[in-house]
């Protein structure tokens, strides 16, 4: 679909090709991200979304194209422009990423001790008040994370994301491997960080109903390109049998006043 020229572009890829070695992964692949939306990607196993979240940081390089976040070319960035690239968007890994000899407040906080000069106590009333807001109680803060459930770790991890307040965050499939009852919660947590912060997001996802009830479009990766960018309506409206298997969910009516409580 047309880019708009009614709202900021964030994140601006264009005519990326992307290979390792003989796999082609990206070929002449266009995404723009917005302020203040959430968009969603989704696409097979193994087709690139991870790799895409990580050209968007310079931590994967195109082998052709452009990267632009805020206007600015991230393969030409410096040392320090990457570092302030990286606090004003943030990656909530795939995998757990926690440092496992960290406390909660340590791993939570870690870019606050890093990069700011808030005293302890601060960082410890930061902290706690993002663990509140992934729906974790304050008294995790002094646990480690072998202490807590891989549901909880993912939780932190999101929390440790949006401690440092950046303007944009990219989720790495946050659901993934959880309980339906926790992949409920996160989804809800998406949805109030949305609100509350403003903020503007892309969600790698497999999962249709976190991604239809958080976001205000959705990309769908295919053939190495993104062929379908719109919102859901949109989308359905194309009435496209290759989308059909991407955007059918059969619980999808059941889930809906779920994720739809208020958190
Ligand atoms: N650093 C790398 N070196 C070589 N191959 C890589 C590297 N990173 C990713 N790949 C390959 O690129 C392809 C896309 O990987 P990617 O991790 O982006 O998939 P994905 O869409 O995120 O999959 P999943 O849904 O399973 O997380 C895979 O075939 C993967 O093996
Ligand atoms: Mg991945």
């Amino acid at each position: 679909m047309a880019a708009d020229p009614t709202r900021l572009p964030i994140i601006e890829m264009r005519g990326i090709d992307k290979s390792f070695d003989q796999t082609v992964i990206f070929q002449g692949m266009e995404l723009t991200l917005y302020e203040g939306e959430t968009l969603s990607i989704l696409g097979e196993s193994g087709s690139g979304k991870s790799v895409c979240l990580k050209m968007m940081l310079g931590l994967a390089d195109p082998d052709r194209g452009s990267v632009k976040v805020y206007g600015k070319e991230v393969g030409a960035m410096d040392h320090d422009a990457l570092l302030q690239l990286r606090r004003d968007v943030a990656y909530v890994f795939q995998e757990d990423a926690l440092f496992d000899s960290m406390d909660i407040l340590h791993n939570v906080g870690y870019a606050l001790y890093e990069h700011t000069r808030m005293s302890d106590e601060e960082i410890r009333a930061r902290v706690a008040e993002c663990l509140a807001m992934v729906g974790l109680p304050e008294r995790v803060i002094d646990l480690h994370p072998a202490d807590l459930s891989g549901g909880m770790r993912k939780r932190v991890g999101l929390a440790r994301a949006i401690a440092i307040k950046p303007k944009v965050v990219l989720f790495d499939d946050p659901t993934r491997g959880l309980d339906p009852q926790s992949i409920t919660l996160i989804g809800r947590m998406l949805r109030r960080l949305h609100r509350e912060l403003n903020m503007t997001s892309v969600l790698v996802t497999h999962d249709l109903r976190t991604a239809f009830h958080v976001s205000d479009r959705l990309a769908i990766l295919e053939d190495h390109r993104f062929p379908y960018v719109g919102t859901l309506e949109e989308l359905r409206a194309l009435k496209d049998p290759e989308i059909e298997g991407f955007l059918y969910d059969p619980e999808e009516e059941l889930w809906g006043d779920v994720m739809s409580e208020s958190a």
